[in-house]
């Protein structure tokens, strides 16, 4: 950890005290530091070095923010803007333009070797620029998911993954030939649970 952090770690708890939560999840709580960076305080220190050693293998590719380091239960990371790409979905719809912008960002996860190349659609953040980036990577190493599973339950939410589907099918019909039957069959079987 680069010595510009000790303060926050010395000082730990009054100095969170004053920084901006910026949301929480079932692992952590993320804060904005006076710097522009981030802190996520994690609930276990597992779940910190699982995540981090994630974040770290993958340090500097464009669709993952940086990491500063850790120790014990928290990590520094870039701070990632934007919204994420269930609300912004909601707010403001989906095109062909953003939909292979995801499958870009799926093709990423077959190159970096991940064993799960599955994401969920509130981890993908739509930056102002209008690029995506992961903000909370699981498990990327450790699940076996060759098909975006759980993108495409969100998408079924949301009533783009038919869209999302034809413009795969269109650009990319290999992957569409390697996923299509796996997602008819998962979305089958969420639906009758849902009867
Ligand atoms: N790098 C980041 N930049 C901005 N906001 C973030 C960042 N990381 C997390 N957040 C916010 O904090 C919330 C919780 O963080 P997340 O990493 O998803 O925690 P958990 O592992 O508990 O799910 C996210 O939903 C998001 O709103
Ligand atoms: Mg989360």
């Amino acid at each position: 950890m680069k010595h510009i952090y000790k303060k926050y770690i010395e000082h730990f708890n009054t100095n969170l005290l004053q920084c901006m939560v910026l949301g929480r999840g079932h692992n952590g709580v993320v804060y904005l530091l006076p710097d522009g960076k981030v802190i996520k305080v994690c609930f276990s220190e597992e779940s910190c070095r699982g995540e981090y050693y994630i974040l770290n293998k993958v340090n500097g590719n464009k669709y993952f923010p940086k990491v500063y380091g850790m120790n014990g239960n928290y990590m520094i990371r870039d701070y990632v803007g934007g919204i994420c790409l269930r609300d912004y979905v909601k707010e403001y719809g989906f095109d062909r333009e953003l939909a292979l912008k995801v499958v870009s960002l799926l093709e990423e996860f077959d190159k970096l070797k991940f064993t799960k190349r599955d994401i969920r659609c509130k981890d993908i953040f739509v930056q102002p620029d209008g690029t995506l980036k992961v903000i909370d990577p699981k498990k990327c190493y450790s699940k076996e998911r060759d098909f975006p599973r759980h993108l495409s339950k969100g998408f079924e939410k949301l009533g783009i993954l038919d869209y999302f589907m034809e413009v795969v099918k269109e650009k990319r019909p290999k992957l569409y030939r390697r996923w299509f039957r796996k997602i008819r069959e998962y979305i089958r079987e969420i639906s009758e649970e849902d009867d």
